[in-house]
């Protein structure tokens, strides 16, 4: 006996797209085709449905612990399940940091009891514990290390050549990596520390993005270490990363395909800073021929919440970053609309790219035995993004006013609903995702 029958809807791959029934047991996928109904506990009709494997977001800051006026695990999680993400990896530049086994261990103990969707959890380099994140990186739970190597939100730093071949030279697994030269940010501040937000991105410049995106390759060729470049938003990256398929995979934030300078500015003001940059249509044309041409791993929403009272200081005091885990699926669906990628294409960089990229078991794919991770989207539904839908403790969205064409309809995680029409359903339920190199 199933528990439950996905019915009538569009199934959607990277590979095809077709009309297929999927039955789930013990929250896994046992059966697709065209299934008789009568042998399960609960049927949903997904008719005038798509049917996506679950949306992974490999990079959110949910604040928690030290910062959880700006969002918690909880809300954090419930904006996931809102906005059709089954599954997110979250980072580690909360106070304290997550630089430890201990510190891991209390997010993902705090994490089983709040969170709605699934998770996994980055352990942050520093120079003190280099040495043994090829350890920490082993721990269950844990999406790999993560290395500032220019500084944004928070203390977590390795700026020292030295200290990132370290780091490199500790572990085997994927290295995902903030990209921005920490030496030329340094020398550029005070050049620009007079301007306004509209200078965010040429004090923050594209080389500083290309120097240290270079440096990294770099070193990574030399450790022989596989790196993930986080959030890449230059054009001037796009060929490095080209040339550098065997070493490094990469990210594109949803804001930087949406968005760009100098109109953000102008429109948000602060609400528009983050790191790296938004920048000129020319880096956002490259990064759509990056989607678009396949060279693209993943996207990643780098939700970063800060209230509107902590934006509201004088750049460049003012904090960098955005929530965006509640918007991807309607913004990037909306792109889908307007042809700038197909559904398919969205699929893969948001299941299978993400799986693949950081060695998810179970997770990732329409397909027997895998977690029935879903997210059921309609894609003719007209409706506003607007600061009131956006569930984030912070109470905005960069995305307030922005006409979406396409809209997440229900998440399910591990065969069970977590969302349905909008509203959550049942308890947060969240478990840690397994990956390869931690079993
Ligand atoms: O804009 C950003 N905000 N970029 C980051 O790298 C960190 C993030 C945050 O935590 O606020």
């Amino acid at each position: 006996v199933y528990d439950l029958i996905v019915k009538n809807g569009t199934v959607v791959t990277p590979e095809w797209t077709q009309s297929l029934d999927i039955a789930i047991e013990h929250g896994r996928i046992v059966e697709l085709g065209s299934l008789k109904t009568q042998n399960a506990k609960e049927v949903f009709d997904a008719k005038g449905l798509h049917v996506l494997p679950g949306v992974i977001d490999p990079q959110v800051h949910f604040r928690e612990p030290g910062l959880t006026h700006k969002e918690d695990l909880g809300s954090g999680s419930r904006c996931a399940a809102l906005g059709g993400v089954t599954t997110y990896f979250e980072m580690p530049n909360t106070q304290p940091a997550t630089d430890s086994q201990e510190q891991l261990e209390w997010k993902l103990q705090r994490a089983r009891e709040t969170s709605w969707v699934d998770f996994a959890f980055f352990v942050g380099a520093t120079p003190a514990n280099a040495s043994q994140l090829g350890a920490l990186e082993k721990f269950p739970g844990c999406a790999g290390v993560k290395m500032f190597l220019g500084s944004s939100t928070g203390t977590l730093l390795v700026d020292s050549p030295s200290v990132q071949a370290e780091v490199l030279r500790s572990g085997r697994r994927r290295v995902a990596c903030h990209s921005e030269d920490e030496a030329r940010l340094k020398s550029r501040k005070p050049l620009f520390e007079k301007k306004g937000v509209g200078s965010h991105a040429e004090w923050r410049d594209e080389e500083c993005a290309v120097l240290s995106t270079r440096n990294i390759l770099k070193l990574a060729r030399e450790a022989k270490r596989p790196l993930h470049i986080l959030h890449v938003t230059t054009a001037g990256e796009i060929p490095l990363l080209a040339q550098a398929r065997e070493v490094a995979t990469f990210e594109i934030p949803p804001q930087h395909l949406t968005f760009s300078a100098p109109e953000i500015y102008e429109r948000l003001g602060t609400r528009a800073q983050m790191n790296p940059p938004i920048r000129t249509k020319i880096h956002q044309d490259a990064l759509w021929s990056a989607i678009q041409s396949g060279l693209a791993d993943c996207l990643g929403s780098d939700h970063a919440p800060h209230t509107l009272e902590e934006k509201a200081k004088p750049w460049p005091t003012s904090p960098s970053g955005m929530p965006g885990v509640q918007t991807t699926v309607p913004v990037m669906l909306t792109h889908v609309f307007h042809q700038k990628l197909s559904l398919q294409r969205f699929v893969e960089l948001t299941s299978a790219g993400p799986a693949r990229v950081f060695g998810l078991k179970n997770k990732g794919h329409l397909a027997l035995g895998y977690d029935a991770d879903l997210t059921l989207v309609d894609l003719n539904v007209h409706r506003t993004i607007t600061n009131e839908w956006s569930a984030s403790r912070c109470g905005w969205t960069p995305f307030e006013g922005f006409r979406a064409v396409g809209w997440p309809k229900a998440t399910l995680v591990r065969g069970t609903f977590v969302m349905k029409e909008g509203s959550l359903l049942g308890s947060a339920s969240g478990r840690a995702a397994e990956f390869a190199a931690t079993v």
